[in-house]
């Protein structure tokens, strides 16, 4: 996949060292927190296999409506045979071979199984047009959406440091059989744990001014990151469509891994398409419409309507407000609009219109005076945003979103990733991004010491 063009960024090659002193966080390896004995008999599988490698169950990590996620080992990545080995080779030099050296590389390591709920076949009916369908449904994934899934995240199509890294996989062939990915393992999990263990520790400094500044610095440093996986997913001809904190996870190093590609679609840079999922807003009942919180308006319009890349920007820009203020944007008028409903309750068409009505008069997010954000960054905020997608920060490609957030950088004395605009062909240098950060050459706000615990 090729690498996102943008503008190169003003500012010298390399780092600077940030003005601020990098602050340490203990934080227990999120897996500690899931091999209690109770979590551990929740995990109703034990193994799993692939052609590739066996896994063992640790725990259950996540429940969530298109499936679980499991911590796992990888018990034993299976050797190639020289037929096997051979036969690869014609077709892609690094695909088969690679996957399992990396395997084998990793046995021992944690990884993390996302086992994909299927289409309970109750009904033989059911079962049967399920499987003479071309893409067979399940739970609203289908065939074709794995597909994306595996272009997106699979080590053979991308290999973004700022992506969460799919290391092997295993897709239904029947509706009997359970579909799952397996990933790396990210052990700080994601994004909303480390905020939640930065902003903790910060509430304990005296100084306003100095707990707002690294605040900044620390939700800039992940919104950076997360940009610069939008930018290359856009420019790979895909939207993300469900950008929020627990699809952000968080290496040991506390750098950010976008992952859960489970609603993404494949819609060329620069293409508009049609709202896929406009029935979040219109088809459901209050309660749900309260959980749809990081989508943009024109998502919930009921006439479906078209979205682009846009959306996934208006994502970040709630990101990084949930990051610095710690709620959505909009919520108030969520608040109000659900007041407003009769005690009874009345049609979540009217709750949607009246939360859309409040959300034109009042198209900006409430900001408040803590924490002391510099004016810029508020800017930023209300322009990722904007109500409308064609006045959205983004809209015009991710060259003026790195712009901003580059000069914003640049005002708080911190200069990550500004000078990566260079690589070949003007896209960003995403082997010199990665060398950059092995080396430690990244100044990062935080530094996280890991507490682990094995099983
Ligand atoms: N690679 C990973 N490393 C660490 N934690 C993960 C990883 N993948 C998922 N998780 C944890 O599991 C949760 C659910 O995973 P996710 O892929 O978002 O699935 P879902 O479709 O249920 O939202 C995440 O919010 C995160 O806390
Ligand atoms: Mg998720």
């Amino acid at each position: 996949m090729p690498p996102p063009r943008r503008p190169q960024a003003p500012g010298s090659a390399g780092s600077l060292q940030s003005q601020q002193p990098q602050r340490v966080f203990e934080i227990p390896a999120c897996a500690r927190h899931h091999l209690s004995p109770q979590r551990r008999r929740e995990a109703d599988r034990t193994e799993l296999e692939t052609a590739n490698a066996a896994y063992r169950i640790v725990a259950r990590i996540g429940e969530g409506s298109f499936g679980t996620t499991y911590l796992a080992r990888i018990e034993c990545a299976k050797r190639l045979s020289r037929l096997q080995a051979h036969e690869d080779m014609p077709l892609s030099p690094t695909s088969v071979k690679d996957q399992r050296q990396l395997l084998a590389l990793m046995q021992g390591s944690s990884v993390v199984v996302k086992e994909i709920k299927t289409a309970t076949g109750d009904s033989r009916e059911a079962e049967a047009a399920a499987l003479n369908s071309k893409t067979l449904e399940i739970h609203g994934r289908t065939l074709e959406s794995m597909d994306i899934v595996k272009s997106i995240a699979h080590i053979q199509h991308c290999d973004h440091p700022f992506i969460a890294r799919l290391l092997d996989s295993q897709y239904a062939l029947t509706t009997h059989d359970t579909p799952f990915e397996v990933y790396e393992y990210y052990a700080v999990g994601d994004a909303m744990r480390l905020l939640r263990y930065i902003s903790v520790d910060t509430e304990e400094t005296n100084s306003k001014h100095r707990e707002a500044t690294f605040l900044q610095a620390s939700s800039l440093y992940l919104a950076l990151q997360v940009a610069e996986a939008l930018a290359y997913l856009h420019e790979s001809g895909f939207i993300h469509f469900d950008l929020k904190m627990d699809n952000v996870f968080v290496d040991e190093f506390g750098d950010a891994k976008l992952g859960d590609f489970g609603l993404a679609k494949p819609c060329r840079l620069g293409r508009k398409m049609e709202n896929p999922y406009y029935y979040w807003g219109s088809r459901c009942d209050p309660g749900t419409f309260m959980s749809v919180r990081w989508v943009p308006p024109e998502q919930l319009d009921e006439s479906g309507g078209s979205v682009d890349h846009s959306a996934d920007w208006f994502g970040l820009g709630a990101l990084l407000f949930n990051m610095l203020y710690g709620r959505l944007p909009f919520d108030e008028h969520k608040r109000q609009a659900l007041a407003a409903a009769p005690a009874g309750g009345e049609d979540p068409q009217l709750t949607k219109r009246r939360y859309l009505r409040l959300w034109r008069a009042a198209p900006r997010p409430k900001v408040e005076e803590r924490p002391k954000l510099n004016q810029r960054t508020k800017n930023l905020l209300y322009n990722l945003l904007a109500f409308e997608p064609a006045a959205r920060l983004g809209s015009g490609g991710c060259g003026e979103v790195f712009a901003r957030l580059h000069a914003l950088c640049a005002d708080l004395g911190l200069r990550w990733f500004d000078a990566l605009g260079s690589g070949g062909g003007g896209g960003p240098d995403i082997d010199r991004m990665r060398r950059m950060l092995r080396r430690g050459e990244v100044p990062r706000p935080y530094r996280i010491k890991l507490q682990q615990k094995r099983a």
